[in-house]
C-alpha cells in the first residue's frame, strides 16, 4: 500500500482527498519541488529548501511548517520502503480551497501540503547515447524562476516534441535558448560550458546550479551567457540537467547534429564528476557525523 503525505498526515493513497475548491485544482495557484533520493540520502534537500522558500514567497503562499518537509521526505521514503535505490519525492502546496474567485482567501485558509515518494532509477541506457531535443518557441510567461504547477505551456510543448520523436524541448525566446520543458540546458564551445544565466526566464535547476559548482571547482571554464539559436549548428556539445536525469548528453537539436553526434568529451567528464559528488554524498551520509 502505498503511502502519501496530505496536509501534515501520513495516509494510504486512497484516503488522500483535496477539495474540489481547491486553487491549485482551479487555478495552478500552487508550487511543487522534486528532490531526487539515493538510497536513504538526499541530494542537495538544503538547495531545494533555499528554492522552495523562494517560490513560497514570491506567490506569498504561506506554509507554517516548511521546515518538517526534510523529515516528511525522509518518511515518505521509509515508510514506502524505498531505502534501497533510486526514488524521488514531489511536495506541493497550493494557496489552499476556497470559493473561486482571483483574489486571496481573505482570510486566509491554509494551504494544501501534498507529497508523495516514487521509485525513480536513473536512466543510464540515455546517459550513454545522449537524446535529441526539438528547438520551439518559448510561449511561457515571464516568471519561470518560480517553480509554479501551472506547467500547462511546458506540457503542451514537450508533447509535441514527444509526438515528434524528440525527447525534450528546447526552449528559445527572443532568439536564445533558455532550457528544457522540465531541464536546463548547457552547451559546450571550444571547452567551455555555456548556460543561459539565471533570471526570470528560466527555472534555477538544483542540478544546473551544482554542475556550474563543480566546473568551477575542477577547472572547466564556465560562462553564464545565453547562446543565441542562430549559433547551435556551431556548439560542439550540449547536455541537460534536471533532477530525475543528472546530466543528460544531447546529441541533436531539431535537425542539427550536435559534434559527432554523440555525447561529448566534456559532457561525460561533467556527468562523472556529477556521479562522482553523488556517490561521495551518500557514504558520507552513511558513515554519518565524523
Ligand atoms: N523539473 N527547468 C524546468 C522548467 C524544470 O521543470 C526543471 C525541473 C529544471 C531543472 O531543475 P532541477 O535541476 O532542480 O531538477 C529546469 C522537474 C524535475 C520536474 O518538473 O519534474
Amino acid at each position: 500500500m502505498e503511502t502519501v503525505y496530505l496536509n501534515g498526515q501520513f495516509v494510504s493513497r486512497d484516503n488522500a482527498w483535496i477539495s474540489p475548491d481547491d486553487r491549485g485544482f482551479l487555478f495552478g495557484d500552487s508550487v511543487y519541488e522534486v528532490v531526487r533520493c539515493y538510497g536513504g540520502f538526499f541530494f542537495d534537500m538544503e538547495g531545494h529548501m533555499t528554492r522552495l522558500r523562494r517560490s513560497l514567497a514570491e506567490t506569498r503562499i504561506t506554509w507554517n511548517e516548511i521546515d518538517t518537509f526534510p523529515d516528511v521526505a525522509g518518511e515518505l521514503i521509509t515508510k514506502n520502503s524505498f531505502n534501497d535505490g533510486c526514488s524521488l519525492v514531489y511536495l506541493q502546496v497550493t494557496r489552499g480551497a476556497a470559493p473561486r474567485t482571483h483574489a486571496f482567501p481573505d482570510p486566509p485558509v491554509p494551504p494544501t501540503v501534498y507529497a508523495f515518494a516514487r521509485r525513480q532509477s536513473l536512466d543510464t541506457l540515455i546517459w550513454e547515447r545522449g537524446i535529441s531535443i526539438e528547438p520551439v518557441t518559448d510561449p511561457r510567461w515571464s516568471r519561470c524562476d518560480i517553480k509554479s504547477t501551472a506547467l500547462l505551456a511546458n506540457i503542451l510543448a514537450y508533447q509535441t516534441a514527444h509526438d515528434n520523436g524528440f525527447a525534450e524541448v528546447c526552449f528559445i525566446r527572443d532568439g536564445f535558448v533558455t532550457e528544457g520543458a522540465h531541464s536546463n540546458i548547457f552547451f559546450v564551445r571550444n571547452e567551455t560550458l555555456y548556460t543561459h544565466p539565471e533570471s526570470n526566464i528560466i527555472l534555477s535547476g538544483i542540478t544546473r546550479k551544482n554542475v556550474i559548482s563543480l566546473a568551477a571547482d575542477n577547472n572547466i571554464a564556465l560562462v553564464e551567457e545565453a547562446v543565441p539559436a542562430d549559433m547551435i549548428s556551431y556548439m560542439h556539445e550540449s547536455f541537460l540537467t534536471n533532477t530525475s536525469g543528472e546530466v543528460v548528453p544531447v546529441i541533436k537539436i531539431g535537425d542539427i547534429v550536435i559534434g559527432e553526434g554523440v555525447p561529448g568529451t566534456l559532457t561525460k567528464k561533467v556527468q562523472r564528476l556529477f556521479r562522482e559528488k553523488v556517490e561521495a554524498m551518500a557514504l558520507q551520509q552513511a558513515q554519518g557525523p565524523a
